[in-house]
């Protein structure tokens, strides 16, 4: 390289990297396709094989995989009523399911079946204590909203929002299970720190995250 445009890039190097951290790569919308609602395992067989795996391989699910993955966890299942896969207190749909991935954290949008663009960051390792959230391609973070829980007392509304989370986290093994995918709903999680880098809001909290991915072969 002539010695001009050696000077030329040493002089920009730290301009591009000052560029790269104040505009991170823009995340758009994903358009999920359409959920596969048939097939699987029977449920009695998903039931046998249901349980809790912690090695994952870092292969990434396929669009498809996602979209039957989040459409099981807390999909619409009555399109007339807008209801779910899982059961909610009242009918309140106060969970929200946060998608951590490599390039970014995305919301699900069950009406629009989509994934929403939330931060260009890999939140990965903050979504748990454990080693292995890190290099799994999802990290699912079940945050409940509590501002549309009504006028119930903050006691309720915990209650509540564990409970409802329970259901979905309970679809997300079953599906697993059906699929032979490796899942684990943790607990164990700095929920204030997650919160903050997620900016959520303050009547948002992180109730539960869960891994999924292939199991480590
Ligand atoms: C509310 C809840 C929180 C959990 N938190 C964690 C956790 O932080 N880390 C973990 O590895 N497993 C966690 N688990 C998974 C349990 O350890 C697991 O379900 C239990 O050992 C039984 O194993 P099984 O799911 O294979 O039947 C949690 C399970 C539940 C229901």
């Amino acid at each position: 390289m002539p010695r001009l445009s050696l000077v030329c890039v040493r002089a920009l190097l730290p301009l591009l990297l000052v560029c790269a951290v104040a505009f991170p790569a823009e995340l758009q919308t994903i358009d999920l396709p359409k959920p596969q609602t048939d097939g699987g395992k029977p449920l009695m067989q998903a039931l046998k094989e249901r349980s809790s795996l912690r090695e994952f391989s870092p292969e990434k699910l396929s669009p498809q995989m996602l979209s039957n993955l989040l459409w099981a966890a807390f999909g619409i299942n009555r399109p007339d009523s807008g209801r779910r896969t899982a059961p909610t207190a009242s009918n309140r749909q106060e969970i929200d399911i946060y998608v951590a991935m490599a390039e970014g954290l995305y919301l699900y949008d069950a009406k629009a079946h989509q994934l929403q663009p939330v931060l260009a960051e890999d939140l990965r390792a903050l979504t748990g204590t454990q080693p292995f959230v890190r290099d799994a391609p999802v990290n699912l973070i079940f945050v409940a909203d509590f501002s549309k829980m009504g006028k119930s007392s903050d006691e309720n509304k915990v209650f509540y929002s564990a409970a409802d989370t329970g259901f979905i986290s309970q679809n997300v093994y079953l599906f697993c299970a059906s699929e032979g995918l490796a899942t684990v709903v943790r607990g164990s999680v700095d929920k204030p720190g997650l919160a903050a880098a997620m900016k959520l809001r303050p009547e948002q909290r992180v109730i539960l995250a869960q891994t999924v991915g292939y199991p480590k072969k």
